[in-house]
């Protein structure tokens, strides 16, 4: 049997392989998706091939992730929860693509992935590649081994006679350009604090100044300059990760209704969804932020739920695209440790106006229209015989 595994180099995977080669004699090519982990991809391919693989491939997914992925789901502000800026759950479709497209090539019959049965990732790889290629058998180690935890899955690493210290796997950590994600070990005790590592972050000064410029909707220029999105981002990252700003956490609910606790670190991704709501109050209206608030916690939660390019979303991100067409703006911040304070702000369109809204303009605004406010207010929402009155009208 040809199988081709997503294998990211770490534990769940790396045993992934060594057990597809005992238990199973298959052939195996690992796929090494780069969705802008910052890994030694040799050092990683090597040890798959120690561990066992017939063949290893690294995929860039980098651009796409950034134009189809994150872009739109920035437009849109989609979140989970109203708090997870969906880094996990917006790369996966990405990953499936580059398994589906090998398994294509080598002829494979058969892909693998090192999600567990019980968060949100099997979803993900699944659904999209049972889209793709519904011909596919799909292995999850997970569900077949016996083994209680990661201490089980350890000992298949070791079985293939490979060592990698121990130290490296506390946590379940996934990371790509857009965030890095810590799961299991002692996060799981709610009754304890955070170790140093994230302590230390969480609480660096920095301090970062930039200005990000903002096309239709997306971002264009960092301090000026053009650049792609993707440079962008590998940009800011550096930057904020001088700075506290942009960890998250949460407590959040997977897909099956079980409650998880995860530390989330979204440098770059933080501040950009942070720019685009500060500009956004200038662009839209109300009705407006309204409905892109409500498309983006639609979208989020089915991008967490591993449904994607549903209908819903595909019209959504079609309708933010609509809504920001003509807006432009240039937002410049200061990071000073985790607290991001705005230096100017420049949009067109401006809804703001000093004069319409200003403290130093109250002679321009007719008092006639605070009271008819008032009235309509009242007659909307309140009962009609105070209003019925006040025009003389017995109801
Ligand atoms: N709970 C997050 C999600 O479902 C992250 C999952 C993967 N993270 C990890 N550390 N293994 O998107």
């Amino acid at each position: 049997m040809k199988v081709v595994l997503a294998y990211s180099g770490g534990l769940d995977t790396s045993a992934a392989v060594a057990w597809l080669k005992q238990e199973k004699a298959a052939w195996v090519h690992a796929v090494l998706v780069d969705v802008g982990q910052q890994e030694d991809f040799e050092a990683l391919r090597l040890r798959a091939y120690q561990l066992g693989a017939d063949q290893v491939s690294i995929a860039d997914k980098k651009t796409e992730l950034v134009e189809k992925g994150i872009l739109p789901m920035l437009q849109l502000g989609a979140t989970y929860e109203k708090d997870y800026l969906l880094g996990t759950a917006i790369a996966r479709p990405f990953i499936a693509d580059a398994l589906v497209e090998a398994a294509l090539e080598s002829g494979a019959s058969a892909v693998c992935h090192g999600a567990t049965g019980k968060g949100n990732d099997y979803l993900r790889f699944e659904q999209r590649i049972k889209i793709l290629a519904p011909g596919l058998q799909i292995i999850s180690p997970w569900r077949e081994w016996k083994c209680g935890g990661r201490e089980d899955a350890l000992q298949w690493v070791e079985s293939a006679g490979v060592q990698i210290a121990k130290k490296s796997f506390d946590y379940s950590i996934d990371a790509n350009l857009w965030h890095s994600s810590y799961e299991g070990g002692c996060l799981e005790q709610l009754d304890l604090a955070l170790p140093d590592f994230f302590q230390n972050a969480m609480t660096k000064m920095g301090p970062l100044e930039c200005s990000i410029t903002f096309e239709n909707g997306l971002p264009t220029q960092l301090n000026g300059q053009d650049m792609t999105a993707l440079a962008m981002i590998q940009k800011l990252n550096e930057g904020v990760k001088q700075t506290g700003f942009g960890w998250l956490d949460l407590i959040e609910t997977r897909t099956n209704g079980l409650k998880s606790r995860g530390i989330y670190h979204t440098p770059a991704g933080s501040l950009l969804y942070f720019a685009r709501a500060a500009l956004n109050k200038c662009w839209f209206p109300k009705p407006t932020l309204d409905v892109l608030d409500q498309m983006g916690q639609k979208v989020g939660t089915l991008l967490y739920q591993g449904v994607w390019q549903h209908p819903i979303q595909v019209a959504y991100e079609a309708a933010a695209k609509s809504l920001y067409q003509n807006t432009k703006g240039t937002i410049q911040i200061k990071i000073v440790g985790a607290q991001p304070f705005i230096q100017s702000r420049v949009a067109t369109p401006n809804l703001f106006s000093d004069k319409l809204g200003g403290f130093s303009h109250m002679q321009e605004w007719p008092s006639q229209f605070s009271e008819a406010l008032v009235f309509f207010q009242h007659l909307q929402h309140h009962s009609q015989p105070p209003v019925a009155q006040s025009l003389g009208v017995s109801l």
